[in-house]
């Protein structure tokens, strides 16, 4: 599997633009995500460590962990620089596939892993809506503050059943609402106030903090995320919060026997 990221046919880089794209669930542009991706890789992992004040790392952990990584080929979409691949090789994946629409993530992601074949890691240029996948041929695939920015996240989840393999595992972690509402109050304050402001002294590219928040706002409940995976052929789904709530994560597996890895 190449280690260079090769632009992905569904969506060709589109001309700089600072133009964001839509926050709700309706009308997300590829193109204009990836070009927002593009424009914040550089400086992602020190925004993303001030602004959701160092709980980041813990959030991947127990991603890559629950997708029980051991020996397995594993698919993490919308992977970034390769922070969630890394930690699944950490716990043993025997493979990871680092997927991503947007170029300059890849780039950095090889950047900081020159030589990703050596520790067992791929970087691919691809859109979660059309995987460059054969069907059945992963064990288990994650998506950690991805499904948020794919412009239609359903079809997502039916691209993930189409590439796994029976029984195998998908881990979705996403922001979500805090369950208890006094803290919800102070976390929807911090999020459409106070981030934007942080965001402009340590991003490359404060508006897209944003979009951050506000795609965080319009972004649908558990059950409906629940429902969407059953929707799409994920079956024993269950949902963990995480930092009161600040981050859910989903879980769930294909039904049928998970081939030996
Ligand atoms: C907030 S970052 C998360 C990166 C990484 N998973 C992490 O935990 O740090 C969201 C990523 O989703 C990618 N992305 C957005 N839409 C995508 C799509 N349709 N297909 C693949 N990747 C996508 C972006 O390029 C970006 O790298």
């Amino acid at each position: 599997m190449s280690t260079e990221p090769a632009a992905p046919g569904a969506s060709a880089p589109s001309a700089a633009t600072s133009t964001l794209p839509a926050a709700g669930l309706q009308g997300k542009d590829a193109a204009l995500v990836q070009a927002m991706f593009d424009r914040v890789a550089r400086r992602y992992d020190l925004a993303n460590a001030v602004l959701s004040l160092g709980q980041d790392r813990h959030w991947r952990r127990v991603t890559a962990a629950a997708a029980e990584p051991a020996g397995a080929i594993v698919l993490d979409v919308a992977s970034g620089p390769g922070e969630v691949a890394v930690e699944l090789l950490r716990r043993g994946a025997r493979h990871v596939i680092a997927a991503d629409l947007s170029l300059g993530m890849l780039r950095e992601g090889l950047r900081r892993h020159p030589d990703p074949g050596r520790i067992g890691l791929s970087f691919v240029a691809a859109d979660a809506t059309q995987l460059p996948f054969a069907d059945d041929s992963v064990d288990a695939v994650t998506i950690c503050f991805g499904l948020r920015n794919v412009a239609d996240p359903r079809r997502a989840l039916g691209e993930f059943a189409r590439v796994a393999r029976p029984g195998a595992r998908l881990v979705i972690a996403e922001f979500a609402a805090p369950t208890w509402r006094p803290f919800r109050r102070v976390y929807l304050e911090y999020l459409m106030k106070a981030l934007p402001r942080l965001a402009e002294v340590v991003s490359s590219d404060p508006r897209a903090y944003t979009y951050l928040a506000e795609s965080i706002r319009a972004w649908p409940d558990r059950a409906t995320i629940a429902g969407w995976m059953r929707d799409t052929g994920w079956t024993g789904v269950e949902v963990k919060d995480l930092s009161g709530g600040i981050v859910a994560v989903h879980r769930g597996r294909l039904p049928g026997q998970r081939d030996a890895t």
